[in-house]
């Protein structure tokens, strides 16, 4: 049996203001420590390809000026002809120049200057005041160069330049977007420093009394002579107070890397969990001559867990299922583009459904995700790869397998090793590699890639995410991976334990449902699932494409959303699960008919709505009580309806009209009701009782004509930094404040003050609008209107109008 205890991470960039207390409590060294400036700002911009255009002295006034993180492919216009293919969300790609002028004081002359990239999709090529500093194929990795021989200071200017070459596609079986499309970070240190992820931070015992804390700590000494230094190491509550603290004394010989060790006791540790993931900071210093030369950061959580054969997963010695989702790093409207606040309201959206994990399918993910998940407590799978040595599609990383994948896996792992909501290593999606019967090369492969984590991290099961359940499967018969992992086959999961005696399980990918928000197609217990025959176009067998929303509508490898959770909920031994997906994403239009261009595999849609499934997990869950009742109620008179409610109360009494129709209550398994029905235009009305007490009503009434927009802002006060978001709702009412099922009608934005809009979506997998323009059209109701704050605090005016409706504003404050 594989058992794992564990862990730890990194502070989230940037430093947190109650760092900057901390900073200022603490004892005072001269201090010259790093410098880690964010470099996103003042970017020259062109698409296409130029000739020398990492020349110091091209002139590059006429590109576009731009602030990262940018994704050029979400600009661009959808079309089937583009190379990405719809699967690729049908967007374009091509080459891509950033240029980047900056000037460095004379201060800082003989200090070490690093540039760090987050990501950039794909082929980056680096150079500095033309001086060539490398490629990196993987538009997932993050990566630094260091600047230091080739810069200028004072009065000359520095010119970085990334050349990005997505123009070989497809490359990817979703969208990747284009671009430098993560955050870019300009850190300075001394010559004498905490290296690039240079600490390595465990709790091999944890209990509730202590926790035993092991810190390695790399030094880097690039001075030409020996050096002495005191690595001061401090253990920090969330409150600001130093728990916990150890001194080194230490020589590092000129020009090396000294590796240091240090075992710290936290006393009565405040545990990290999924309901509370309570955060404490290392501070790493390295003090020499009474002189600060660097001060580090890393982030801790102290936990304890286990996965088990028998019992699944424990965190904290208590039996928690994973009740996770497995989503791809696009933010809709904003394409890759990553922004902070976006992220969050994801993943705000995914907790509010009682989600409690996160698999990075499949791919390194952005930091930020991990820092939110580290700061709101998922249980987050981190995956490297969807394709080993054998392509997916004709240009993708299999390409760069060989000289690669080494680098890109350590990489991953040295990045997020320190983030306490990481638990499980996954180091690959469906690989073709599985079925290599013949040379075994799947094994071989998954030997190597687990060899390479586990010489970086040994506090974690490693688990690779394959479609062959069978023990036949050369990946999971050669024994390499901790922990069992497969897609969908639930028919497989009861064997689990005989085929792979001793071994945890998770279902590391499930479901993959279909459904566009507001759609049904009756009767509602017939499911639409697709012959399980490659040979037959998937189509939704709607003529718009739409997927009914009863939860009956599912690929021909997949399962509905009721039918793997009931089977997982009963088995003790299965850890949990990661559905596919979360969130709509963009490519991969399932059923693959065109003109659709994103997934219909979401829980919520792609602007963030919420499908009717989020309500059924929102019930079994979370703790709050739910009663969802569905469809709308805007059908034919005399048409027989299915009424569905997700609740978690004891029992539903409907009502028509005021008419009731009788109270229900779930039998055996069953995850929802349901009532067969006559339409009659007016009120649906659901009353949910839990031990004879009215805990909610719901009620759907009959709409009548568009009459009027109504905006709702998800924060009506965001921050003037230019980056921060507010979401706001747009809604098409009656005249009697009921929302219009049927409404499509143009919306256009106009947007004064303080802010800009960024984004626009109403959540339709078939619309070619662009996520850029002014304008959306509604879909089933509703759309969404993003607003960004610029750097000036204020106020934003939001406008919506449409031809023949009652228009509406609302203030945004930023400060
Ligand atoms: C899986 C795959 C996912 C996605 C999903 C759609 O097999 O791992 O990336 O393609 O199918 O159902």
């Amino acid at each position: 049996m594989n058992t794992y205890h564990t862990n730890s991470g990194r502070l989230s960039r940037p430093l947190s203001f109650l760092f900057f207390i901390i900073l200022f409590s603490l004892p005072a060294y001269a201090s010259n420590s790093r410098r880690t400036e964010n470099f996103n700002k003042e970017w020259k911009f062109n698409l296409g390809e130029i000739v020398g255009g990492q020349e110091t002295k091209l002139d590059d006034s006429r590109w576009r000026s731009l602030t990262l993180p940018h994704d050029w492919s979400i600009e661009g216009t959808f079309s089937k002809d583009n190379p990405a293919t719809p699967g690729g969300g049908a967007l374009p790609g091509g080459i891509g120049w950033y240029r980047k002028s900056f000037d460095l004081p004379l201060t800082e002359k003989g200090k070490l200057v690093f540039i760090d990239f987050d990501g950039i999709y794909r082929n980056s090529e680096v150079w500095i005041n033309g001086h060539y500093l490398g490629m990196r194929p993987y538009g997932y990795s993050s990566f630094r160069y260091e600047l230091t021989p080739f810069l200028n200071y004072g009065k000359e200017k520095n010119v970085l330049a990334v050349k990005v070459d997505n123009s070989k596609q497809p490359n990817s079986r979703w969208y990747s977007g284009s671009g430098i499309y993560r955050n870019v970070w300009l850190v300075i240190t001394e010559k004498i420093y905490v290296d690039h992820w240079g600490t390595y931070v465990t709790t091999p015992k944890v209990s509730e009394q202590q926790a035993h804390v092991v810190i390695h700590t790399e030094v880097r000494n690039t001075l030409a002579r020996d050096q002495a230094f005191i690595l001061k190491t401090s253990i920090v509550n969330a409150g600001g107070k130093e728990v916990a603290a150890f001194d080194t004394k230490q020589v590092t010989p000129k020009a090396s890397l000294s590796k240091i060790e240090q075992r710290i006791i936290v006393k009565d540790p405040v545990l990290w969990s999924i309901k509370h993931p309570y955060l404490y900071h290392i501070r790493s210093k390295v003090i020499s001559d009474g002189k600060e030369y660097d001060s580090y950061e890393t982030t801790l959580g102290i936990r304890s867990f286990i996965f088990d054969a028998a019992k699944g997963f424990l965190l904290n010695g208590k039996q928690v299922k994973i009740n996770g989702v497995c989503n791809h790093h696009d933010l809709g409207f904003l394409g890759s583009a990553i922004n902070h606040r976006a992220l969050e309201r994801q993943l705000e959206l995914m907790k509010g459904m009682g989600v409690n994990g996160i698999r990075t399918s499949h791919n390194p993910p952005a930091p930020e995700l991990l820092d939110l998940c580290d700061r709101m407590g998922f249980i987050v799978m981190d995956e490297a790869f969807d394709m080993w040595k054998k392509k997916k599609t004709d240009f993708d990383y299999s390409l760069n397998w060989d000289e690669w994948h080494v680098r890109d896996m350590q990489d991953m792992v040295l990045r997020d090793r320190n983030h306490p909501s990481i638990f499980i290593w996954s180091i690959g999606n469906e690989v073709t590699e599985q079925y290599d019967h013949a040379d075994s090369s799947g094994g071989v492969i998954a030997r190597e890639l687990c060899s390479i984590i586990r010489t970086l991290d040994g506090t974690r099961p490693i688990t690779s995410n394959c479609n062959d359940p069978s023990p036949d499967n050369t990946i999971l018969k050669n024994g390499s991976l901790d922990m069992i992992g497969f897609s969908y086959h639930t028919e497989n999961y009861t064997d689990v334990p005989k085929n792979f005696p001793g071994k945890p399980f998770i279902g590391s990918e499930t479901v993959s449902a279909v459904a566009t928000r507001g759609s049904y197609d009756m009767p509602s217990d017939s499911i639409r699932r697709w012959p399980k025959s490659w040979d037959i176009p998937f189509t939704s067998g709607n003529a718009d494409l739409t997927c009914s929303s009863y939860d009956n509508c599912s690929v021909p490898w997949g399962s509905t959303q009721e039918e793997t959770w009931k089977l997982i909920k009963k088995q003790n031994f299965i850890s949990g699960q990661y559905i596919w997906t979360g969130m709509d994403y963009l490519g991969e239009p399932t059923p693959y008919t065109w003109p659709a261009r994103s997934s219909y595999f979401g829980i919520l849609d792609l602007a963030g709505f919420p499908k009717d499934a989020y309500y059924l997990y929102q019930g079994e869950w979370t703790n709050k009580p739910v009663l969802h009742l569905f469809p709308h109620w805007n059908w034919k008179v005399g048409q027989t309806i299915d009424v569905w409610a997700y609740t978690n109360c004891e029992e539903v009494e409907l009502f028509i009209n005021g008419v009731s129709l009788g109270t229900k209550k779930k039998i055996g398994d069953a995850l929802h009701l349901t009532w067969r029905v006559t339409y009659a235009p007016g009120s649906l009305r659901a009353v949910g009782r839990t031990s004879g007490k009215e805990v909610l009503i719901q009620e759907v009434k009959t709409a009548g004509a568009p009459a009027k927009i109504v905006l709702e802002a998800d924060r009506n006060t965001i921050a003037a930094d230019g980056k921060d978001l507010s979401f706001v709702t747009v809604k098409v009412l009656d005249n009697q404040g009921t929302i219009v099922p049927f409404a499509d009608n143009l919306i256009r934005f106009n947007i004064t003050g303080e802010g800009k809009l960024v984004g626009v979506d109403n959540g339709l997998q078939t619309s070619m609008e662009s996520f850029k323009a002014s304008e959306r059209k509604i879909f089933h109701g509703l759309a969404l209107a993003v607003i960004q704050s610029n750097e000036k605090a204020g106020k934003i005016r939001v406008q919506a109008t449409s031809e023949g409706l009652q228009g509406s504003s609302l203030i945004i404050n930023a400060h």
